[in-house]
Parts: structure tokens; C-alpha cells; sequence
């Protein structure tokens, strides 16, 4: 081991070397470790427990095992804290925090001497952000998921966080479900540790990161309480340890290809609307950048395979179960960029060499049997979007694709929480809600795309109607939404020109979403355009200035491209 490595590794280079090194030892002696051990490299395990994320209630064992692992294969585990971010619980939404949690990642990986890292993540944010952060840190490093919940029971029907919470809550709105039966539906749908148990952003995170190529072949489904959950934590850190005698670092491994590869396994998943925006930013880290046209080329010829919630009709528990993301990667093959590389070494076109014994092909459908012929996600362009929009086509509602009907407009979040169930609102079922004001500079971009639909609707039948806003969505909602709008209407952006009664149209054919008013009329309106005042302190300050765009992947500006803290 050369004497950058282990508990030399990261010395100050100033003053006397082997007296610095001399004070770590006797300091790291005070956590009860030998000098046997500090001989040997090390292992980071960034840790993100918290009594503020129910989904990485399973932390410590998870820890306990990749520990296991690490020493296993020779290496010294040291599990260290970062920043944690439980997506129900951060005010005024958990975006605003993945930058400041892949900063705080990727600065203790940089900061601290250890030679290779394993980042145990699951909900929404985390695993974006530690895959942001190690690619910028960009020392070898393996991505662990925490995994999904099992399903809870009610009635003789399985629920699953968070497609049935909006479903039964939508019920229960629209006085289907009386206030007894939503509260005991309220115990009965987060019932284990684990990452929501559908098709959500942090199930789609963690086929991507597999995809990518961040995390062990295998483990992205795996439930959180399965025992195999466990082995793979091990194998994580046994596969840490061999990246460092044998290194493939984040920018070997996060490639054109291998984000390509993603953006296909996204699209055959239908996933998350929400890991369009992550994805970009860990590519953004490395200078990657898919194009909105080859992202909905990729959409056009790949098709939906797997029947999971919010889609569908399975849950993760069955994703695992049916054969996971191999047998994903199986079926779109021919589609694939099979010279990409993982962490275990393992070149993509050898991984899928060996046939799966057998799929479960109720969840997974082959390739000529698709759940629906087309990705699930595309971005759409028009005078109200120039730098674009993102809509599940998957998760809408086919009969609204050709859309034309008047602007309905709530300005910005308190607006539509105050007018959206008015009695006296003047909306019907063909109109169109517009939110504006909810962009990540205007609010963090929060997940108030999923516009409720107004109650008088609701109770009158109506069940789905076109929504547009520059927010985003959860990964686990679903309905004929159009989201991201970029810019957004706090950056000035067409969206900030929109006004009650204005006609839009919605063309889901000609991936084109558009305010039909003249450019002049247009640009006259923008021209009343004030930015709203921000915070001046802070982090939320420093947020506020520097974030990008949804099709920069909300990156903070500085944070962007690859590579090594400028000096
Ligand atoms: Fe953590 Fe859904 S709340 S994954
Ligand atoms: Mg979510």
C-alpha cells in the first residue's frame, strides 16, 4: 500500500508529515484500533440513518454487514454520517436539500483518508446526491440501496406506499371512502423498513444506479428486510475493497453509454419523472449531457416492460421476485450499450451472457409483449416550454393526449391550496390547471405538479384532468401531468406569461405543449415580469442564486462538470 493510502491517505502537506500522521494514529488508538489495523486501507461507509427517514430504518445492520465485508477482504471499516434527507419530513421539500447533501457527500469522501466508499442511500434524494457526490469526489466507490418496503394488507388487497396513499386519499376526497377507513388505511400502508414499494423515484434511483453500473448486479430490488438485502451490504463492501486494489472509479463507470443505459432502463421501467432530473445532475457531474431528442428517441423505442405501480399494477416485493433489473436489461438488449463496466469489474455484455432461469412474466413482459409499445416518459417543447417539459405518457390518461382548453391559473403554492377546492371556482372537466410560481428557484421545485383536482370535480366524477406547472411530481403519482417546464415561471420564463382563460394546447403526438397566444403579446406580458424576492442568508440564499434549471438537473451551477474542487 502506497503511503497515501489508509491512515496516511489525505495528510496535510504542510508542516511535518510524520508527526501529523504520528497525531491520527494516536487519536485513532482512542477508537480502540490497532496499529495492525491502521496498516490497512481503508473503507468509508457513508451512513445516512436518522429518526427523520423511516425508509433507512434498516442503517445499522446494514452498516454491521458492509462492515462484515470490508473486513472480510482485509480492508478497515470506518462508517461515517452525512446529511440525511426522509422525503416526508423536510420543509419546503426535500429538492432543496439533494445539493446540499451531495456537497456534504462528496466534501467528507474528499475530506477524510479513506481509499474507497460504500454510500448506503434509498429515499428519493439520497441516492442521487451520494451518486453526485461521488462522481465529482470520484474515488472508487460502490452505491448500496437501502431497498423497497414490503406491501401491507387491507381488506384482502395489498397497498404500498405512496401509489395507494394518493388513490385511497383520492377516494376519500371525491367521498368514496369515509374518515374510519382512511385512518385505518393509514396504518396499514408503510408497514416495514424500506424505500416505497412501488415504481417511485427511489426505486427507479436505484435501477438506474445498478444500470449505471454504481451498485452490485442484482441488488437494486431486493427488499429492504430480505436477508439478501444484507448479503448484497456485505458483497458491497467486499467489492469496495477490491476497487481499491484494482481501481474503476465514478468517471469510468458514469459514461455516455452507461447514462444512455439508463435513460433506456428508466424508460422500460417507467419510471420516476423525477430521476430525469437526478440522472442529469450525476451526469452533469461528469461534463455527460443527453439531449431532450435523444432522450425522447430512447423513450420512442423502448418499451414499457414492467407492470408495477404507479403504472401498473405490481409492487417492488414483485419486481424482485419476477427477476429485477436483469431481466430488464435482458429484454432490451439489442438496445443496450453492452461495453459499459460496474463496479465489480463486470463488462454489461458478460452480465447478460447467462440466461435467466425464469421471469416472472406478469411483472415482466417480453420484449414483443410490452405493456405499452413506448417509454413512459418524454419531453415535450413549445412557446410556453423553450427549454422543454417532461410528461409520463405512461401514468396519463390517453383520451387527454390532444388536449386544447382554457388556462385555469393558480399563482404559485398558496394560491392552489387556497382557491383549488373553492366551491366558487370557476373551472370545468376540459379545462386546464396551470401552476406557475413552484420552479426551483420560485419554491425548490417542490412535488406540486400532481395539482389536486378540484373537489366540486372530484365528487362530480372527474378523475383525471391536464395539469402543467414548473414543478415536479412524486415518482409515485400519476394522472395527465405536465411538469418541469423550463424556465420556469419565477426565472421569467413563458410559464410566468399565462393567465386565467389564455387556451393551451397539449399535443402528446407532437410532443409540443403551447400557450396559444401571439410571441408579441407574449413578450409585452413578460415584460410586467419583477423576480420575487429571495432569502438573503443561508443556505437557502446561496440555493436560490445558484441553482440550474430542471434540464441541468437543478445543479447548483458551481457544482457542475467533473472532476477535482477547482482551486
Ligand atoms: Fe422514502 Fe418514498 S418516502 S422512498
Ligand atoms: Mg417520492
Amino acid at each position: 500500500m502506497s503511503e497515501e493510502h489508509g491512515i496516511r491517505g489525505g495528510l496535510t502537506n504542510y508542516g511535518d508529515k510524520d508527526f501529523a500522521e504520528y497525531l491520527r494514529s494516536s487519536f485513532a488508538r482512542s477508537m480502540g484500533l490497532s496499529k495492525d489495523m491502521l496498516r490497512k486501507p481503508i473503507v468509508g461507509i457513508a451512513e445516512t440513518g436518522s429518526g427523520f427517514n423511516n425508509c433507512h430504518r434498516t442503517m445499522p445492520e446494514l452498516v454491521e454487514a458492509v462492515s462484515r465485508g470490508v473486513l472480510a477482504a482485509g480492508a478497515l471499516p470506518r462508517p461515517f454520517p452525512t446529511t440525511s434527507l426522509g422525503e416526508v419530513f423536510l420543509n419546503p421539500t426535500s429538492m432543496v436539500y439533494r445539493n446540499l447533501m451531495s456537497m456534504d457527500t462528496e466534501e467528507m469522501v474528499r475530506a477524510q483518508p479513506m481509499d474507497a466508499v460504500v454510500l448506503i442511500g434509498g429515499c428519493d434524494k439520497t441516492v442521487p446526491a451520494q451518486l453526485m457526490g461521488a462522481a465529482s469526489a470520484n474515488i472508487p466507490a460502490v452505491q448500496l440501496v437501502t431497498g423497497p418496503m414490503m406491501t401491507g394488507r387491507h381488506m384482502g388487497e395489498r397497498l404500498g406506499a405512496c401509489t395507494d396513499c394518493r388513490r385511497f386519499w383520492g377516494k376519500y376526497r371525491a367521498g368514496e371512502v369515509e374518515r374510519e377507513e382512511i385512518d385505518l388505511v393509514e396504518g396499514r400502508l408503510a408497514t416495514t423498513a424500506g424505500t416505497c414499494a412501488v415504481m417511485g423515484t427511489a426505486s427507479t434511483m436505484a435501477c438506474i444506479a445498478e444500470t449505471l453500473g454504481m451498485s452490485l448486479p442484482g441488488s437494486a430490488a431486493i427488499p429492504a428486510v430480505h436477508s439478501d438485502r444484507l448479503v448484497a451490504a456485505e458483497f458491497s463492501g467486499k467489492t469496495a475493497v477490491d476497487l481499491i486494489a484494482n481501481p474503476r472509479l465514478p468517471s469510468e463507470i458514469i459514461t455516455v453509454h452507461s447514462v444512455e443505459n439508463a435513460f433506456r432502463v428508466l424508460m422500460a421501467v417507467s419510471g420516476s419523472t423525477n430521476a430525469i432530473v437526478h440522472l442529469t445532475a450525476v451526469a452533469g457531474r461528469l461534463g455527460i449531457r443527453i439531449p431532450n431528442a435523444r432522450l425522447n428517441q430512447i423513450s420512442d423505442e423502448t418499451p414499457v416492460l414492467v407492470d408495477l405501480k404507479p403504472v401498473g399494477d405490481g409492487y417492488m416485493e414483485d419486481f424482485f421476485a419476477a427477476g429485477g433489473v436483469g431481466a430488464i436489461l435482458r429484454e432490451i438488449r439489442h438496445l443496450l450499450h453492452l461495453d459499459t463496466v460496474d463496479v465489480t469489474g463486470q463488462v454489461l455484455g458478460d452480465r447478460l451472457e447467462p440466461e435467466m432461469e425464469w421471469v416472472d412474466r406478469r411483472v415482466i413482459r417480453e420484449f414483443d409483449k410490452p405493456v405499452s409499445d413506448q417509454g413512459g416518459l418524454i419531453a415535450l417543447k413549445g412557446n410556453i416550454a423553450p427549454d422543454g417539459a417532461i410528461f409520463k405518457r405512461a401514468a396519463a390518461t390517453p383520451a387527454l393526449f390532444e388536449t386544447e382548453g382554457r388556462a385555469i391559473v393558480f399563482d404559485g403554492l398558496a394560491d392552489l391550496a387556497k382557491r383549488v377546492d373553492d366551491p366558487d371556482l370557476d373551472i370545468e372537466a376540459g379545462d386546464i390547471m396551470v401552476l406557475k410560481g413552484a420552479g426551483p428557484i420560485a419554491a425548490g421545485m417542490p412535488e406540486a405538479g400532481y395539482l389536486p383536482i378540484p373537489k366540486k370535480l372530484a365528487r362530480a366524477g372527474v378523475k383525471d384532468m391536464v395539469r402543467i406547472s414548473d414543478a415536479r411530481m412524486s415518482g409515485t403519482a400519476f394522472g395527465t401531468i405536465v411538469l418541469h417546464i423550463s424556465p420556469e415561471a419565477g426565472a421569467g420564463g413563458p410559464l410566468a406569461a399565462v393567465r386565467n382563460g389564455d387556451r393551451i394546447r397539449l399535443s402528446v403526438k407532437d410532443k409540443s405543449i403551447d400557450l396559444l397566444v401571439s410571441d408579441q403579446e407574449i413578450a409585452k406580458r413578460l415584460c410586467d415580469f419583477a423576480p420575487a424576492e429571495g432569502h438573503k442568508r443561508g443556505y437557502r440564499a446561496l440555493y436560490e442564486r445558484t441553482v440550474l434549471q430542471a434540464p441541468d438537473g437543478c445543479d447548483f451551477d458551481f457544482l457542475t462538470q467533473s472532476g477535482k474542487s477547482d482551486k
